[in-house]
């Protein structure tokens, strides 16, 4: 069965770049689109069809790229449009796809529309942010908080009025109820399709359109998540509000109108699965929606079955759930879900590589990347500054690790990197000459998807195990066997052959009825005929 043209990612394996991190071509210590131009034959190799470039606009870095200045123009510390250009066309000759980042709730303090919109209550731009008279009392207009901790509003002199920024105040969130705002974003949106770019993923999709009463938020209770309860209230008014589907609906549109159609991918970072299965629509808006409560899943296999079976089961009907663990705002799942563990690391990537759907790797993911320990003199991300030790993206944000020589085959200069190296034994150069390694199991797995369309595009169903064993079937003849825990398991009524095992040795071993898994040992059999 060949996979849909038009729907090229549905059953790939996507790879997300962040660029200050992953190659640094011009030695400043800090990377940039020349070396991920250097870098294209390693994700070529690997077996990717499309890079999620995390952003590459102009941005002052006060939130690292998600704080936009000039929405047309690439930011000069990581190159030039014309190096985007090449970069494109260059990937695209490999067959790999670019998806650019773009950042529509808010804006940078820097960007010419918010410079312009301070200036006083009626300027023309004025309503392009969303900007409110001080309460009763003098204080913000009401009781948001930002995602990042304190008061969702700042004061700003000029004009006695506060405005909204549901992250940092160098980040105004935009007014998604103006129609200019819209059909400004449709005009950014058909400047990059027309450049090449393949497709979108939507920072804060959920939060794009707020309440237009701006009406307080309810206070959370012992029965909300986690981050609810730290923040203290339920985002009830400024997240998933109901008309932000109407926003997505006419990019789809956009994205429709294009041959072949361009993709949207929701950064849809909500606690429940079916909020984010809300972000597909009728099948109507964005074709892909990244699955955080997922992401934040224990790794163990009740809780997992729990939340793919619901994935599975709400998910609209020719809709692509999207599968990740590991991104620059999490921490990487060699550390979260494995604990440092390359074993129980080995069967989460082969678990994120044979559920049905794309799947998101994170640089370094395909070497088994662990988070580096940052000191509190080295973090330089926002959130870590505001809540060190407890709170920080820098571990996970530090220089991909491509050899063990010094620069770690990331910079040739002698620049220090921007964030410290992580352990340089980890790295890429070593695992590609070893059959037995994270990166030849990622290469392996993902060579095998492609070659098996019951595997790449199966339907999924849960098979019965014991307790620790996440075990599920893929179309007719694949079998994925998970063991997460800590004894040896067996899973029963498998005939057929293993394909691919964590424990290479047993490649090809032939399954006459019991399939038994080592603990933290996972593998892929195809079933006999
Ligand atoms: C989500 C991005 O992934 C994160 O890095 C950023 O800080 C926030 N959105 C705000 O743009």
């Amino acid at each position: 069965m060949a996979d849909d043209p038009n729907a090229w990612w549905r059953e790939g394996v996507l790879y997300q770049v962040y660029p200050r991190s992953f190659m640094d071509a011009d030695g400043d210590g800090v990377g940039d689109l020349r070396g991920v131009i250097d870098r294209l034959e390693h994700l070529q190799w690997l077996g990717v069809r499309g890079i999620w470039l995390s952003p590459v606009t102009v941005s002052p870095n006060a939130d690292f790229g998600y704080d936009c200045a000039n929405y047309r123009d690439v930011d000069p510390s990581l190159g030039t449009l014309s190096d985007l250009d090449e970069l494109i066309a260059d990937a695209t000759r490999r067959g790999i796809r670019i998806l650019l980042d773009i950042v529509p709730n808010h804006t940078s303090i820097d960007h010419a529309w918010f410079k312009e919109s301070r200036t006083s209550r009626d300027n023309p731009k004025r309503d392009w942010f969303v900007w409110a008279d001080p309460s009763a009392d003098g204080g913000p207009p009401n009781n948001w908080v930002s995602t990042f901790g304190g008061p969702a509003w700042t004061l700003d002199a000029t004009t006695g009025q506060y405005y909204l920024h549901n992250f940092l105040p160098e980040q105004p969130d935009l007014n998604w109820w103006n129609e200019e705002v819209r059909d400004a974003f449709d005009d950014i949106i058909r400047y990059w399709f027309d450049r090449g770019v393949a497709g979108f993923r939507v920072d804060v999709a959920h939060m794009m359109v707020k309440d237009a009463e701006l009406r307080d938020n309810p206070p959370a209770t012992s029965e909300d998540s986690f981050m609810d309860q730290m923040r203290g209230q339920l985002p009830l008014y400024n997240s998933c509000r109901p008309e932000v589907h109407d926003v997505h609906r006419r990019w789809r549109t956009i994205a429709e109108s294009y041959s072949p159609p361009r993709l949207f991918v929701g950064e849809t970072f909500v606690g429940k699965v079916e909020d984010v299965l809300a972000f597909y629509g009728d099948g109507d808006a964005f074709q892909l929606n990244f699955n955080i409560p997922f992401a934040e899943c224990p790794l163990e296999a009740t809780a997992l079955r729990t939340t793919i079976e619901l994935t599975e089961s709400i998910i609209p009907v020719g809709c692509t759930p999207v599968w990740t663990g590991s991104n620059h705002d999490l921490s990487r799942f060699p550390t979260r879900w494995a604990g440092g563990d390359p074993l129980l690391a080995r069967c989460a990537l082969m678990m994120l590589l044979t559920l049905r759907g794309t799947c998101f790797l994170y640089e370094g993911d395909e070497i088994g990347m662990v988070d580096t320990e940052i000191t509190r003199e080295q973090v330089l991300d926002p959130v870590g500054i505001k809540f060190f030790p407890y709170a920080g993206r820098d571990p996970e944000r530090t220089p991909m690790q491509w050899s063990g020589e010094p620069g770690g085959g990331f910079t040739a200069g002698a620049a220090e990197p921007w964030l410290p190296f992580g352990d340089l034994s980890c790295n890429v150069a070593d695992q590609r000459h070893e059959s037995d390694s994270m990166l030849s199991l990622c290469r392996d797995v993902i060579s095998l998807r492609e070659a098996l369309p019951d595997l790449r595009a199966g339907a999924y169903v849960s098979l019965d195990s014991p307790t620790d064993v996440l075990a599920y079937r893929r179309g007719e003849r694949i079998v994925v066997a998970i063991n997460l825990g800590t004894e040896p398991e067996a899973v029963e009524g498998i005939r057929g052959e293993i394909r691919c095992c964590t424990d290479r040795s047993r490649d090809g071993e032939k399954i006459e009825g019991v399939l038994s898994l080592a603990p933290s040992t996972a593998a892929i059999v195809l079933l006999a005929r």
